[in-house]
């Protein structure tokens, strides 16, 4: 056990100024930040406002500054640190809420932006979906590293254009953009690619590869902008030529007729046959222990 000093660095909403708190915390071998700032308030101070949900990297909500490092709160274990004080701060390029909460609106409103979704053509099939889209493995394995975010934010906290620039589309909208793109079954190429292409999309990134630091998943949005940047310079120079758009499976047999073959007919199932199978199963395992 070792005792560890907390100081916050707090946004106080109705004086619109930061505020610092200290508080010291006993800490065991592997609690993690969020374990100390679930102790604070329930020993300490009930009034202290953090986000978090899952606590296990999965949820993307406890994301803060720690020792001016943005990182998930629950990922990050006290002792690793290595110091006997830690400074929280509220994640930076946000409007701070209240003291370690940011407000993720901008964030969540260039998400949409992007059209984070699937776009097809064949709507219908789209909307009341009757069979699967096929995809190889090679085709699944050109996105899925982009496809690991959490939205936790931090790569927006990390970016410096991000810092400057508010309009900035930022790393992981413009990763999330380049992982629909690349995706076999989505047909949008020409509207996403319109999207990226401008100076508040991925021309406005300076490469300074925060944002694939800090990510938490692994996810590299500043890969992800480079190769988004090759896809609009070979539209431009007209050698962009797209990519295979999945077909749809074939529709399964209506019964798999061999199945029925081998095996007779389907067995009408019904409670009183799954009772007396019970009991078939009682006097066997009786049979069986005794
Ligand atoms: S790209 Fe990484 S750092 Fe950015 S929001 Fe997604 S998981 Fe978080
Ligand atoms: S609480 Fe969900 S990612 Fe940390």
């Amino acid at each position: 056990m070792k005792n560890v000093i907390f100081r916050l660095r707090r946004w106080d909403p109705d004086t619109k100024s930061y505020i610092q708190s200290e508080y010291e915390i006993p800490v065991r071998r592997g609690m993690t930040i969020l374990d100390g700032l679930i102790w604070i308030k329930e020993y300490k101070d009930r009034t202290v406002s953090y986000r978090a949900s899952c606590r296990m990297g999965l949820c993307g909500s406890c994301g803060m500054v720690v020792n001016g490092r943005p990182m998930l709160a629950c990922e990050t274990q006290i002792l690793h640190l290595e110091k006997d004080v830690i400074t929280l701060e509220p994640l930076y390029n946000y409007e701070p809420i209240r003291d370690l909460v940011s407000d993720f609106h901008a964030f969540f409103e260039k998400q949409r932006m992007i059209k984070p979704y699937i776009i097809r053509e064949d709507i219908e099939e789209q909307i009341n979906p009757t069979r699967e889209y096929i995809q190889s493995k090679e085709e699944w394995n050109l996105y899925i590293q982009f496809a690991m975010c959490i939205t936790c934010g931090l790569c927006y906290s990390a970016c410096p254009t991000t810092s400057t620039d508010p309009r900035y589309l930022g790393p992981q909208a413009l990763m999330n953009l380049y992982r629909f793109l690349i995706d076999s079954r989505d047909y949008a190429d020409k509207i996403r690619l319109e999207i990226a292409d401008q100076v508040d999309g991925v021309w406005g990134c300076h490469l300074a590869t925060g944002c694939s630091e800090v990510c938490p998943k692994g996810d590299d949005p500043a890969l992800a902008i480079q190769l988004l940047r090759r896809e609009i310079l070979r539209k431009s120079l007209k050698l962009y030529r797209g990519k295979r758009i999945t077909d749809l499976a074939p529709p399964l047999p209506p019964k798999n007729k061999s199945i029925y073959r081998a095996f007779g007919e389907a067995p009408k199932f019904t409670i009183e046959k799954a009772e007396e199978k019970a009991r078939e199963f009682d006097i066997l395992e009786d049979e069986r222990l005794r």
